[in-house]
């Protein structure tokens, strides 16, 4: 396993849309997943994308997080690998949440989602899977699938205003001021905020 580099917001990779995965079986394909899970556990990421370091194949790798990903089930297997993954959208875009990314280091942005989704996908030995995701599950997977079609998450962002530093969370600092629901680690960032008085009453 290694380590790879990520792709940076701005590298041409990044804007493409990346070849299907002819033989999902072949063992550099999985040699490649592990390193994507490698990765993301050296960077403390919950997702990646194969274009995100440098390989422009339909691949997904994530974490399992029981603490995130409510609906999943837990088998026992906390990683995920998503070859040639097809979403199918329910309904329209109206969940807004506030979304990271390995690609745009030290900025969050708030991102309307799709609340419900159908997936199929197969995994590393060939076999169709078909998988029924909502809430933060169904949001991380229009995220790393997005990747594989060159769209990162501020191109769907409605209003830039909602992109932030993390050193800086303050429409952020208001949402939960306000009492939306957000992921623990951007809950984190404004939590380790000195700025946070601005926008909520300690
Ligand atoms: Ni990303």
């Amino acid at each position: 396993m290694a380590i790879r580099e990520i792709a940076q917001m701005g590298n041409p990779i990044l804007y493409r849309h990346a070849e299907r995965v002819t033989d999902p079986t072949d063992p550099e394909i999985a040699r490649l997943a592990e390193d994507m899970k490698y990765t993301l556990i050296h960077v403390g990421g919950s997702g990646i994308a194969a274009p995100q370091v440098y390989e422009s194949l339909r691949l997904v790798v994530y974490r399992l997080n029981p603490r995130l990903l409510a609906d999943a089930a837990d088998d026992g297997e906390p990683w995920m690998v998503l070859v040639n993954p097809e979403l199918t959208l329910a309904g329209t875009a109206d969940v807004p949440g506030w979304e990271r990314c390995l690609s745009i280091p030290g900025l969050h942005g708030k991102v309307p989602r799709h609340g419900v989704l159908q997936m199929t996908y197969q995994n590393l030995d060939g076999a169709e899977v078909s998988l029924h995701a909502t809430g933060a599950h169904a949001v991380l997977l229009q995220h790393e699938c997005d990747h594989l079609d060159g769209v990162l998450y501020p191109m769907r962002m409605p209003d830039l205003a909602k992109l932030e530093f993390n050193a800086e969370p303050g429409h952020l600092a208001q949402d939960i001021r306000d009492g939306v629901e957000v992921w623990p680690v951007l809950q984190d960032l404004v939590n380790a905020w000195p700025g946070r008085s601005q926008w909520m009453d300690d």
